[in-house]
């Protein structure tokens, strides 16, 4: 039996977007084995509404808590989003979105500003639930937020069109707002646009400090571990020198697991070793 400070960390998302989560967590924390569910039955999240997103990422989280997980990071922006506060009542462990992480990273790198201007990009219900805007209000109120919508960018990202003209193009368009603003820092609010960041960063311009959710959410997990004495104090042997996606970590999907391995080598280099297709639906009645 595991201690529970040697438990696993659960992770989960709407599908593979949440890997670049995973790669920043993994990065930081490399005395911590993870588990990942990727709902890809389901996915994307980005143009459901509130109550699907809701009961979606319950069932998700009913599962990874089944695992034993000591904590859980909700890596879709999405699911963030909208469902936090649902999935804290559910679930006896604590939950980390990536929303307020990213949002104070962003309000930290540009407090110097005398008027800071903060972009946002995102899921379509991302931006409708304004869950960026809130919390970066709630840590400044100072700062001037745009918001906007990039719902092709999963799609190229996924495709891998890093540097296609048609990425470039699409680009331009969606962040045209985010230019004529001249903001000082743009928020990647969602899971897939890391894959992105050079074409981003080409378009806003290199004097535009992208802050990626992910990066920020995995310094903030650390802090908690930390903190709340959470950290694995049994780390598996060569910690230091541990891969992507070893045999240590366990992925789950809730379909096309083929599928799902060959855009994890897209984005990561590498494919899971242990990957597993699984059933969620009901476990949102689990408790009640
Ligand atoms: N994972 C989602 C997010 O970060 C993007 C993909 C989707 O729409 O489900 O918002």
């Amino acid at each position: 039996m595991l201690v529970f400070n040697q438990q696993p960390i659960g992770i989960f998302d709407s599908g593979v977007g949440g890997l670049t989560v995973y790669r920043a967590l993994h990065e930081k924390l490399r005395g911590e084995r993870f588990v990942y569910l990727g709902d890809t039955a389901r996915v994307p999240y980005g143009t459901k509404s509130l109550a699907t997103v809701e009961r979606y990422a319950i069932e998700n989280s009913q599962f990874l808590a089944a695992r034993g997980i000591k904590l859980l990071v909700v890596a879709c922006n999405t699911a963030s989003a909208l469902a936090l506060p649902k999935i804290r009542e559910k679930i006896g462990v604590e939950v980390v979105g990536v929303i307020g992480p990213g949002a104070r990273k962003a309000v930290r790198l540009t407090n110097d500003r005398a008027n800071p201007r903060i972009g946002v990009i995102a899921t379509e219900a991302t931006v409708q639930s304004h869950a960026y805007s809130e919390a970066i209000r709630k840590a400044s109120a100072r700062a001037e937020i745009l918001e906007t919508p990039c719902p092709l960018f999963v799609s190229l990202a996924e495709e891998n069109w890093t540097d296609e003209p048609e990425t470039r193009s699409i680009a331009r368009k969606y962040l045209q707002k985010i230019v004529e603003k001249n903001v000082d820092a743009l928020v990647l609010g969602c899971t897939h646009y890391p894959i992105l960041r050079r074409v981003i960063q080409k378009t806003v311009g290199e004097n535009v400090m992208l802050v990626d959710s992910g990066e920020a959410t995995a310094e903030e997990v650390e802090n908690i571990l930390n903190e709340k004495n959470l950290a694995n104090d049994h780390p598996p042997k060569h910690a230091g020198e541990r891969q992507l996606c070893d045999d240590l970590d366990h992925f789950y999907v809730t379909d096309a697991a083929e599928r799902f391995a060959r855009v994890a080598e897209r984005f990561l280099g590498v494919k899971p070793a242990k990957l597993e297709a699984v059933e969620v639906f009901g476990l949102d009645k689990l408790n009640e």
